[in-house]
């Protein structure tokens, strides 16, 4: 077989780069180890920037987010029964969208069928070769036979876990990581949600968070130990813990119901260098990891997405190389950025085991001098909605 990019993983980066690319005439197979079902039944984000609403639109699979999605103009920080109202609106003319990743997954997969887009599931052992030639091509086994896909490009956006980045040589590539001594112990329920905007609650007892997919499904979260595990925590500990770690006013109304996904993600922060060798181009998860307290991993990923499809779309439309020669660059500038932002964000809203009293009055000022000042809460919203691409 062969194509112009080859797209190894079948998540929201890949899925949406092939759905870019079908659009304007450009050739792309994607390569994904799961079925379809597993990659659908994922719960992860929910948190959309404007860009990522915008990109959507522009791949044309916005029609149900637009239909179904939320719009947010502002969030909730509290502690202590203090509530900071963060007005994005007001401080930046932006919002974001409530829109999940479930979602957005099933609408960029029924968008692929209906133009006949090539998406391979149970592709295993996929493995990219001559990625430093102007040749390479990509190998994969499906039902026990293997076969070889040959391309200009190869795109990885396969994950943290996958096989792309593994592919640079160690002499070249150069990771920074951040492991949080926690994580953070989900539930998806079919309840309403806590209040009408999202709440980020500062506790002793540790951060938890008041989500939501839909007016009937609620998504909350706790910090916990890494040492807890999912069978740990029933639901009625979890909701007794949601409980004591938010407001009084949002415990009180709070409707508690069964968890219908219940699940632990450790926290870490992320970033190989660079995200281009040869021909080969890392996008989202595969490239960069950040805690989810700045609800930026989905939208980074998005955000590569568009640099990468515009690198390629000016090469193949008017044979100019400058938008791939620096999709590295452009790309980790913004990335470290919110790196930054979703690592201050988790400093300043969870426990850490050795904070110790410094740490806790670190944090205390933090959030005072943001209640206070409004270029501190603007510098917050400006991040949230998400830096200019
Ligand atoms: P992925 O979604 O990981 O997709 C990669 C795809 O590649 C997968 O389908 C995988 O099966 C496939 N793959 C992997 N290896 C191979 C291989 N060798 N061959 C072929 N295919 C392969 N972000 C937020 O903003 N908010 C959240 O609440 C949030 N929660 C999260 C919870 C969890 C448990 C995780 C893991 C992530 C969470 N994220 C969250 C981050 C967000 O979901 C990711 O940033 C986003 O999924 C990145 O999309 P992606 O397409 O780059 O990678
Ligand atoms: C979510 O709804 O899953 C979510 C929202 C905001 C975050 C993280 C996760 O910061």
């Amino acid at each position: 077989m062969r194509t112009q990019v080859a797209i190894i993983g079948g998540g929201p980066s890949g899925l949406l780069l092939s759905q870019l690319l079908h659009r304007k005439g450009i050739d792309s197979v994607v390569l994904e180890r799961q079925t379809r079902d597993y990659v659908l039944s994922r719960i992860r984000a929910g948190v959309l920037e404007w860009g990522m609403v915008e990109l959507l639109r522009e791949a044309g699979v916005g029609q149900r987010m637009d239909a179904e999605g939320i719009i947010h103009e502002g969030t909730l920080l509290a502690a202590q029964n203090r509530t900071i109202r963060i007005n994005f609106r007001k401080l930046t003319g932006k919002a974001v969208m409530i829109y999940g990743q479930t979602e957005i997954t099933h609408d960029l997969y029924d968008a692929r069928d209906a133009m006949g887009g090539v998406v391979i599931h149970e592709a295993e052992g996929v493995t990219p070769h001559g990625l430093d030639s102007d040749a390479p091509h990509v190998t994969y086994v499906k039902d026990g036979t293997e076969h070889r896909i040959d391309c200009d490009f190869v795109a990885g956006c396969d994950g943290f876990h996958g096989v792309s980045r593994k592919s640079i040589p160690s002499s070249v590539l150069k990771e920074f990581e951040r492991v949080y001594p926690f994580g953070w112990l989900g539930v998806l329920s079919e309840t309403p949600p806590a209040d009408d905007e999202l709440i980020y609650a500062i506790h002793e007892r540790g951060f938890a968070l008041c989500s939501m997919r839909r007016a009937d499904l609620s998504r909350h979260y706790v910090q916990v130990p890494l040492t807890d595990r999912v069978e740990d925590w029933s639901d009625d500990a979890f909701w007794a813990e949601l409980k004591r770690r938010i407001p009084e006013h949002a415990a009180q109304r709070l409707v508690t119901g069964p968890s219908i996904e219940k699940s632990i993600a450790p926290l870490r922060s992320f970033v190989a260098e660079p995200m281009r060798w040869g021909r080969l181009f890392l996008v989202g998860d595969a490239a960069h990891i950040v805690p989810p307290t700045g609800a930026k991993g989905l939208n980074l990923a998005a955000s590569d997405v568009h640099y990468l499809y515009n690198g390629l779309l000016a090469h193949y439309q008017d044979g100019t190389p400058e938008g791939l020669d620096d999709y590295s660059r452009k790309a980790l500038l913004r990335v470290w950025k919110a790196e930054r932002f979703s690592w201050s964000m988790t400093n300043m809203m969870h426990r850490f085991p050795d904070q110790g009293d410094f740490g806790q009055r670190m944090q205390e000022s933090e959030l005072d001098y943001l209640e206070h000042s409004t270029a501190a809460q603007t510098a917050l919203a400006e991040n949230y909605v998400g830096l200019p691409y």
